[in-house]
C-alpha cells in the first residue's frame, strides 16, 4: 500500500545536501510505500499512489525522535513537583518513591501506562521513543522493566544504576548492576546508562557498570552533569558513548570534549523547567561544534512532559537555539543520539515517520508555544 502526501508547503527533509540545515523543499510531495519513504520531490512531479493525503500547504517534518525517556513506572509525584515550585530542591532520592510504586504494580499495569505514554507521544508527532528501566532496582524488577519496554519502545536502555536502592551499600549494588542484573537485562536492551551524579553513582562506579555493559554487548549512554559540574561528560566521551544527557553544568573542557567527539549532547529542557534549574546553554555547545539533540526525559519526577514541541519552544526561547536548530535537534539530533540513520530524516529509504503540522512552517512550533499543532502522523507508514 502506497500513499502520496501532496501539496506540502514546506517539507523538512534534514538532507544536508539540500539548501539550509533542515533541507527544506517547498511545494513538495512525498510518497511512502509500506514502511518506508519511496520518493520526495516537487509536487508537480509526484507519482501516483494507492492513496493520497492533501497537506493543504502545511509543513511536513520527520517524526520527532525522543531519545531519552523513563516510561516504565507506576504512580506519579505531583506533590513533589508542587513542593519544588514552592522552593524545595530536586534531588536524586525522589526516584525511590517511584521505585516503591513500580515494584508493587502488575506487569499489565506497567504495560498499560507505557502504552498510554507512547500513544500520547505519537499523537504529538513523536515516532521514535527510547525507554529506560531504572524504577525496579532488583534483578527481577529490572529484567521485567526492560522486557516490557522492549514490547513497545523503539530503543531500550538498561538503567539498573539509576539510584542506590534503600538498604543497599553503593559498592555492593554497583557490583550487582554490573554482573547478575546486567546479564538478566542485556538480552532485552541495546543501551546501558548510569545516573552519574552526587547522590547517585560516582565516576568509578559508573565506569565499572558501563564497561561491564559494553562487554555484554550494550552500547553506553550517560546521565551526565545534570545537577553538578562533575567528570561524567568527559567519561561519556572517553567511552565513545552515543550521548551525554542533560549537560546542564558544563566546564569549557566538557564543551571541548563533546565538540571533538561523536558523543551527542542531549539537552532535556523540560527537566530544567520542572526543577527550576538554569537551562543548559545550547548556543555554547553549537558554537563550539558539538552535536545537540533535544529530548523530553519524560518521567514522573524531574519532568512529566511527553511534548517534544514544548522542548523545541523552550530551547528556542531560553537556550539560544534558532527554530531551525531546535527542530533539527528534536529530529535528526535525536537520531544521532541513538546512532540511527533510518529515522529523523525524510528521504527515499528512510522509515516513513511523517509529521504533518497544522501550520505552514516549522517555525510555528516555537512561535505558537503550548498550542497543539499536530495534524497527522504516520509511523513506519501506518497512520497513528
Ligand atoms: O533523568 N536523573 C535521573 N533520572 C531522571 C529522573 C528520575 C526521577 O526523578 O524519577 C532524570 O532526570
Ligand atoms: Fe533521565
Amino acid at each position: 500500500m502506497s500513499t502520496v502526501i501532496t501539496n506540502i508547503g514546506e517539507l523538512v527533509t534534514n538532507d544536508p545536501a539540500v539548501g539550509d540545515g533542515l533541507g527544506i523543499v517547498r511545494d513538495a510531495a512525498l510518497v511512502m510505500d509500506g514502511g518506508t519513504v519511496a520518493w520526495t520531490g516537487p509536487a508537480s512531479a509526484a507519482p501516483a499512489a494507492d492513496a493520497s493525503f492533501d497537506a493543504a500547504g502545511r509543513a511536513v517534518l520527520p517524526g520527532f525522535v525522543d531519545s531519552h525517556a523513563h516510561l516504565v513506572f507506576a504512580g506519579e509525584r505531583a506533590e513533589e513537583f508542587a513542593a519544588r515550585m514552592s522552593g524545595r530542591k530536586y534531588a536524586a532520592g525522589g526516584i525511590r518513591t517511584t521505585v516503591e510504586r513500580t515494584r508493587a504494580a502488575s506487569d499489565d499495569d506497567l504495560r498499560a501506562n507505557l502504552r498510554r505514554l507512547i500513544d500520547e507521544m505519537a499523537r504529538q508527532g513523536t515516532t521514535t521513543v527510547e525507554c529506560k528501566s531504572g524504577y525496579g532496582l532488583t534483578v527481577d524488577q529490572e529484567e521485567r522493566a526492560v522486557r516490557i519496554a522492549a514490547e513497545l519502545a523503539d530503543e531500550v536502555t538498561y538503567l539498573g544504576a539509576h539510584v542506590v536502592p534503600a538498604g543497599w551499600d553503593a559498592a555492593a549494588y554497583t557490583h550487582l548492576a554490573a554482573t547478575e542484573m546486567l546479564s538478566a537485562c542485556a538480552p532485552h536492551a541495546r543501551w546501558v546508562d548510569v545516573f552519574c551524579e552526587e547522590g547517585a553513582f560516582d565516576p568509578d562506579q559508573t565506569r565499572e557498570i558501563l564497561q561491564a555493559g559494553m562487554k555484554a554487548g550494550l552500547s553506553p549512554r550517560l546521565h551526565a552533569n545534570q545537577l553538578t559540574q562533575g567528570p561524567a561528560v568527559r567519561l561519556a566521551v572517553e567511552l565513545d558513548a552515543a550521548s551525554a544527557d542533560h549537560c546542564t553544568f558544563l566546564s569549557d573542557a566538557d564543551v571541548d570534549a563533546l565538540a571533538s567527539s561523536r558523543t551527542v549532547a542531549t539537552l532535556l529542557p523540560g527537566v530544567e523547567f520542572s526543577t527550576r534549574q538554569p537551562y543548559p546553554d545550547a548556543r555554547r555547545l553549537l558554537d563550539a561544534g558539538a552535536t545537540v539533540a533535544l529530548a523530553t526525559d519524560c518521567n514522573p519526577g524531574s519532568c512529566y512532559s511527553s511534548s517534544m514541541a514544548f522542548c523545541v519552544a523552550v530551547a528556542v526561547r531560553d537556550m539560544r537555539m534558532t527554530p531551525a536548530e531546535a527542530v533539527w535537534s528534536a529530529t535528526a539530533g535525536g537520531a544521532r543520539a541513538l546512532r540511527r540513520t533510518d529515522v529523523g530524516r525524510l528521504a527515499p529509504g528512510a522509515r516513513a515517520d511523517v509529521h504533518v503540522l497544522d501550520a505552514p512552517s516549522h517555525i510555528h512550533l516555537a512561535y505558537r508555544p503550548g498550542v497543539p499543532q499536530t495534524a497527522a502522523v504516520w509511523k513506519a507508514g501506518c497512520r497513528v
